[in-house]
């Protein structure tokens, strides 16, 4: 145990671009560098999160825009004070699969619930927390497609959406990237999973090497 704070990284683009294979890889490099990970993903990472990830994803009960953003922002208010904090706060380092980003590209951007609308949410749920670093994976939204109907689970609410619906996300994802370059890295998605690897492992080297003071 140490007493410095942890790091807090977010994957973050449209479906299909491959997160999850790289959130697995950078918490293999994340551990070679000596930190504990925690890998974690939104909306879910507590009992109630993921009960509310199982409706809000599967729900055919016409779920209105604004209950939607409620609904992930409930999950995150949960997970924030339950998962995120105590483990940045007890020095590991968190890995999420999506954070509040994800809400300004599906809420903001695709369901076109006002940015404002979602500051004030993020606000209350989240105390303003933003991740230290945040890998936004970039993809041609056809590509993402494609590759989504390649795996084997059936897909939710936000996959069977219409193509326009995915290239407003993109949008805003990039958008978001554009106003906060400091901390949203662009990670060109239709590189190799090895040259994709690299350019993340490079990421987590500069905040490794910020963590040493
Ligand atoms: P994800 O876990 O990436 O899906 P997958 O099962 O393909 O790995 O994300 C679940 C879905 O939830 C995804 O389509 C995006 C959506 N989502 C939002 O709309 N808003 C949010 O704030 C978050 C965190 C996710």
């Amino acid at each position: 145990m140490n007493n410095q704070r942890g790091k807090f990284i977010s994957f973050e683009g449209g479906d299909g671009v491959g997160k999850t294979t790289q959130i697995n890889l950078a918490c293999q490099y994340v551990e070679k560098l000596g930190h504990t990970p925690v890998v974690t993903r939104e909306p879910g990472g507590t009992m109630l999160s993921e009960q509310i990830r199982g409706l809000v994803l599967e729900s055919s009960a016409g779920i209105t825009p604004v209950t939607e953003v409620l609904m992930m922002f409930a999950a995150r208010a949960q997970h924030t004070s339950e998962v995120i904090e105590p483990n940045l706060a007890a020095g590991k380092w968190v890995l999420c699969d999506r954070f509040t980003d994800a809400s300004y590209a599906y809420q903001g951007g695709g369901r076109g619930l006002p940015d404002e609308l979602i500051d004030v949410l993020a606000e209350i749920a989240t105390n303003g927390l933003e991740p230290d670093l945040t890998l936004l994976l970039d993809l041609d939204v056809k590509e993402g497609v494609r590759r989504s109907h390649l795996r084997d689970s059936p897909l939710d609410r936000f996959e069977s959406e219409a193509i326009e619906f995915k290239n407003r996300i993109r949008a805003a994802y990039l958008k978001r990237q554009d106003h906060n370059s400091m901390r949203i890295v662009l990670v060109d998605a239709a590189q190799s999973i090895q040259e994709i690897e690299f350019e993340i492992a490079t990421r987590i080297d500069d905040l490794h090497a910020r963590s040493l003071g």
